[in-house]
């Protein structure tokens, strides 16, 4: 049985201030959350995690990093290891989401180097995969998608994988508005949880997490969630505002 699994990126938002409040709103309302019965993590920016970290301390919360670097210390001017995600409170940590690959330039390479070095600094990685819009009416999301995953968990035994959650975001469905149809988004995760299948094992990928993201809101997080192989969501803009995150939890319980 896969628990679902909430998780807000706040990506380039909020401060100091906004930032903790945000989370005492969404640690004081999710009342369903704290049962247990779903996973919830946020993902601010990296300034803010320890001050976040520290206000959700008493919740069942979890934090995430948006970001890493695979190396442990040393010469990286600029960059975050996993072991300092570790010392501020992080648990989780986002690998190769779309704007990462299509802004920053990430390739699926350096991609598998975070996901094997957060494993390593124990840290769960969420790894994100998706298509462009050209790929998708090319008919070319499995293909785009295949080599994600399979990239992107290269090297990785079934036992690492238990440390892994995969989100399936369309970039054309990303901060657009434009949401996956659940049977759209059904379909892909369906794709992915087979893929898994044939590089590890049936019971890996029965086990295995699967978030959908792209425009998920209040208004549509409980339909696709209602589909049998998606997990949960990974939510931005929505996760910007403590009733909408709300709302989305409870959708998932
Ligand atoms: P969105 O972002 O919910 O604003 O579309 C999702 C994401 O990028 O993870």
């Amino acid at each position: 049985m896969r628990k679902p699994f909430v998780a807000g990126n706040w990506k380039m938002n909020t401060n100091s201030q906004t930032s903790v409040k945000l989370v005492e709103r969404i640690a004081s309302g999710s009342v369903e959350a704290a049962s247990q019965s779903v996973i919830v993590a946020v993902c601010p920016p990296f300034v803010y995690l320890q001050v976040v970290a520290k206000a959700l301390s008493s919740s069942n919360i979890a934090v995430g990093a948006q970001d890493m670097y695979f190396e442990p210390d040393g010469a990286f001017t600029g960059e975050i290891s996993a072991s300092m995600l570790k010392d501020v409170g992080c648990s989780y940590c986002l690998c190769g989401h779309s704007e990462r690959r299509h802004v920053i330039g990430e390739s699926d390479e350096l991609i598998n180097r975070k996901v094997t070095a957060a494993i390593g600094g124990g840290l769960l990685p969420i790894l994100c995969v998706g298509e462009l819009l050209e790929e998708r009416e090319a008919s070319k999301t499995n293909e785009v998608v295949t080599r994600h995953v399979k990239e992107g968990l290269a090297g990785l035994s079934a036992e690492k994988l238990e440390a892994v959650t995969i989100a399936y975001e369309p970039v054309w469905a990303i901060g657009t508005g434009l949401t996956a149809t659940p049977d759209q988004a059904q379909e892909v995760h369906d794709f992915i949880r087979k893929l898994l299948g044939q590089m590890y094992d049936k019971k890996t990928a029965e086990e295995i997490r699967i978030l959908y993201g792209g425009s998920v809101k209040p208004n549509n997080a409980a339909e696709l969630m209602s589909q049998k192989d998606i997990d949960g969501v990974l939510v931005g803009g929505a996760s910007l505002k403590a009733d909408d995150f709300l709302a989305i939890i409870q959708a998932a319980v």
